[in-house]
């Protein structure tokens, strides 16, 4: 049994898990939300905001009564490189060579400005595998462990969002038979993980979340960010509200579309279901909407139902679709 911390800093909220796999189960010790006074935490701030922020962190992971320090954290949005490519069947021990030299045509200056790791995936033909390599920018990537660090943890590993929302729905609906997207939505981003049952994961990031929608409550309303946030919750209003998501949400809703066909002509497979998940997958509407245009059923998933006794919270409603990411990050399995 090892107990580990997962930490999602999210732009709007800060998730936090301390547990353990049990056989193919997640037993959750503790668990907490926070909203996230710092939205650029996880990406840059000045020495003294870091500082700050740092102190928060350290603050509520005192309340939680956490006791771990080593830590399972997750990193998406600016920066984030993923790429495929197919390579032929080479020995394990000639792969990193391979992916430098990928690395080198596709990002200027190589493996050397950035933080890697890759991922051999099953391939449609045989005779060739498949390579999923993730990475980051040094700089971005140093920047976060030092701020983790600043708040008394030990990072040991950081995971893209999108494999971690692939660990958590390969080991929560391990029954799952037929191929399926999860979408986590959240404020800026929205992290999409297609997944086939052979094992081939497709992971994407498009820049869409509960930001924009406020933005434009903001501006039809003539009202705060603040007070574009609360009527966008208040159930009086959701007529109102999706009907603004679904002129918004057009171009998204295609995006994912685009990302479906590609796994199709990958994999030949079509997935058959998408799991809409985030914090944003509470806006009215949204799931049949999705469901509309992809013409593929949905259905809104909260995996952290029934998963825990107390989870600290000020905002509970939001608790179970918040948590899928970072409920991945604790079971850190695949990848
Ligand atoms: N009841 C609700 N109705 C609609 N939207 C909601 C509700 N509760 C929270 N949200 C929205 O959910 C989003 C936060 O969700 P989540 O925690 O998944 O995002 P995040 O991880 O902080 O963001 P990101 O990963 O994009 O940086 C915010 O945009 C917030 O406004
Ligand atoms: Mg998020």
């Amino acid at each position: 049994m090892s107990v580990c911390l997962a930490l999602d800093i999210g732009s709007h909220y800060i998730k936090v898990v301390e547990g353990y796999s049990k056989k193919d189960r997640l037993v959750v010790r503790k668990a907490g939300i926070t909203r996230n006074p710092f939205p650029n935490a996880h990406i840059s701030l000045n020495e003294n905001l870091q500082k700050q922020f740092a102190t928060f962190l350290k603050d509520f992971l005192k309340k939680l009564g956490v006791k771990r320090s080593e830590t399972v954290c997750g990193i998406s949005g600016e920066g984030l490189i993923i790429h495929y490519f197919d390579i032929p069947d080479v020995p394990e021990n000639e792969i990193k060579n391979i992916v430098e030299m990928e690395l080198l045509q596709v990002i200027p200056g190589g493996a050397e400005k950035i933080e890697f790791d890759y991922a051999i995936l099953p391939a449609q033909n045989s005779g060739k595998k498949t390579v999923m390599v993730a990475g980051i920018p040094r700089s971005k990537s140093s920047f976060f462990v030092n701020t983790l660090i600043m708040a008394g943890l030990k990072p040991i590993i950081m995971d893209i969002s999108g494999v971690s929302l692939a660990n958590c729905f390969m080991t929560f609906k391990k029954n799952n038979q037929k191929s399926a997207a999860v979408i986590n939505v959240g404020a800026r981003y929205t992290n999409i993980a297609i997944i086939e049952k052979k094992g081939f994961v497709f992971v994407r990031e498009i820049e869409f979340g509960g930001n924009l929608i406020n933005r434009e409550i903001t501006r039809l309303k003539n009202i705060s960010n603040l007070e574009a946030e609360n009527f966008k919750k208040n159930p009086q209003f959701s007529d109102e509200i999706e009907k603004i998501l679904k002129e918004i949400s057009a171009e998204f809703i295609q995006e994912i579309s685009v990302s479906l066909k590609y796994f199709e002509t990958r994999t030949s497979e079509k997935a058959e279901k998408f799991f809409l998940t985030g914090g944003s997958s509470l806006l009215p509407g949204f799931l049949g909407i999705i469901e509309k245009t992809l013409e593929i059923p949905g259905e809104i998933w909260t995996p952290m139902s029934g998963l825990y006794e107390s989870c600290k919270t000020d905002e509970s409603e939001c608790v179970e679709p918040c948590f899928s990411q970072v409920l991945g990050l604790a079971l850190r399995k695949i990848v």
